[in-house]
């Protein structure tokens, strides 16, 4: 669901970030990146946060309905696992062949392949900060339908510009470290005032808003760990 242009430049990413993450150890020995096969200790928080989300979704799904959620940059999908009983759209710019989400497109987050107010809730586990938050925010209030969910986990967010400007620095050195230094492009940390104003803005009632960090090694490069937890409701 690229057009030429994106796709030649999604598979220039999906190289590096691929690379990256099998360095890292979050990708089974297949390169799919999913808890089952990646390191414990790092996949231990996104398991927390993706599998309180889905508790949180479920409470607001009548039973016997089957909503329609889609899960953005999705990565190899495995969230899917968790929001049962619905059908889920996996999106990201890798090319994932299909896993447990009912269907799987390979999807830009800034102009998705989805009708307008059509889905129940929205999924960015660690990935809303992979766009400019004022276009990712845009096009979920745009897919989603009147009163659905868009639930963000995971993703850096800052108070001040200070923090945000030193989160680019230390993760533009990260990348550049590791020999994949191409990725910094695609590193978007959110400004709080930025995120609460484009969800105002795009006609979305703010349920929930927590940003925090716990430090997390990798190899020798000591990072912060993103524990955010934002959830905000279409109302217009
Ligand atoms: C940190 S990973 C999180 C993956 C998955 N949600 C998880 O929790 O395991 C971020 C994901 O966002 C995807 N991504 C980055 N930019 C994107 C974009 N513009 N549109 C869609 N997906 C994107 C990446 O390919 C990657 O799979």
């Amino acid at each position: 669901m690229l057009d030429d242009n994106l796709r030649s430049a999604a598979d220039s990413f999906a190289a590096q970030y691929e690379a990256l993450r099998r360095l890292e150890g979050w990708t089974e020995p297949s390169g799919r990146e999913d808890p089952d096969g990646g390191q414990p200790r790092l996949w231990k928080g996104r398991l927390r946060s993706v599998s309180e989300a889905a508790s949180m979704l479920r409470h607001e799904w009548t039973s016997g309905s089957q909503p329609l959620v889609a899960d953005i940059g999705s990565g190899g999908g495995w969230a899917a696992r968790f929001l049962q009983p619905a059908e889920v759209l996996a999106c990201d710019l890798l090319d994932v062949s299909p896993g447990s989400a009912t269907v799987t497109v390979r999807a830009d987050m800034r102009r998705l392949p989805i009708r307008s107010a059509t889905l129940d809730a929205v999924l960015y586990a660690a990935s809303l900060h992979y766009a400019p938050v004022e276009i990712a925010v845009s096009e979920a209030a745009r897919i989603l339908r009147m009163r659905g969910l868009m639930v963000a986990v995971d993703s850096p967010i800052y108070q001040d510009r200070q923090s945000q400007a030193q989160a680019v620095a230390r993760t533009a050195a990260y990348y550049s470290g590791v020999g994949y230094a191409e990725l910094t492009d695609h590193y978007h940390p959110i400004g709080s005032m930025a995120l609460r104003q484009a969800l105002e803005e795009c006609g979305f009632a703010i349920e929930r808003f927590e940003i925090g960090s716990k430090r997390h090694l990798f190899g020798r490069f000591q990072r912060r760990q993103p524990t955010s937890f934002v959830v905000a409701r279409r109302i217009r």
